[in-house]
């Protein structure tokens, strides 16, 4: 059994049932999940160098991510995204404070507690696809279709 709590069985609440339909944010979604998965990867071989690499890679990605969505809503004018973007800073804030952990308390730090955190920042991060992102989807639909842009 596998023993990594960030492994994709656990985390991954059935991550087919989660497009939205709109071929942009379906593919960066699917990129960050690509992205954890490597994290669980290279945590199962203790290849703590590289976890530090993918730490930044999902960090630079998360950030263009939100801010390809918080642009698409904008645009399409839907209503209380600033909830939604206070979530998006809360994520990064959260991957910068555990990549920090990581970095520079490895003597004091566990393993599993390192997993354990990502593996939660990814259950967050999967629910907030389902359950806010999904608000968006009628609404950009909308405006995309407006702009004759198909994604
Ligand atoms: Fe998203
Ligand atoms: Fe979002």
């Amino acid at each position: 059994m596998n023993k990594n709590p960030a492994n994709k069985s656990d985390s991954n609440i059935s991550y087919g049932k989660l497009l939205l339909s709109i071929e942009i944010i379906d593919e960066q979604h699917s990129k960050i999940n690509e992205l954890f998965d490597k994290m669980v990867e290279v945590s199962e071989h203790k290849n703590y160098k590289s976890r530090l690499v993918i730490f930044d890679e999902l960090d630079e990605y998360l950030k263009y991510h939100f801010e390809t969505e918080e642009n698409l809503m904008r645009s399409a004018g839907t209503i209380d995204i600033e909830k939604h973007i206070q979530q998006h800073d809360f994520f990064r804030n959260r991957l910068i404070e555990i990549r920090k952990l990581d970095q520079y308390n490895s003597k004091y730090l566990t393993d599993l507690s390192v997993n354990l955190r990502v593996s939660l920042l990814r259950k967050w991060i999967t629910s907030h696809f389902r359950d806010f992102d999904s608000l968006y989807v009628d609404s950009v639909k909308q405006y995309l279709a407006t702009t004759g842009n198909k994604k």
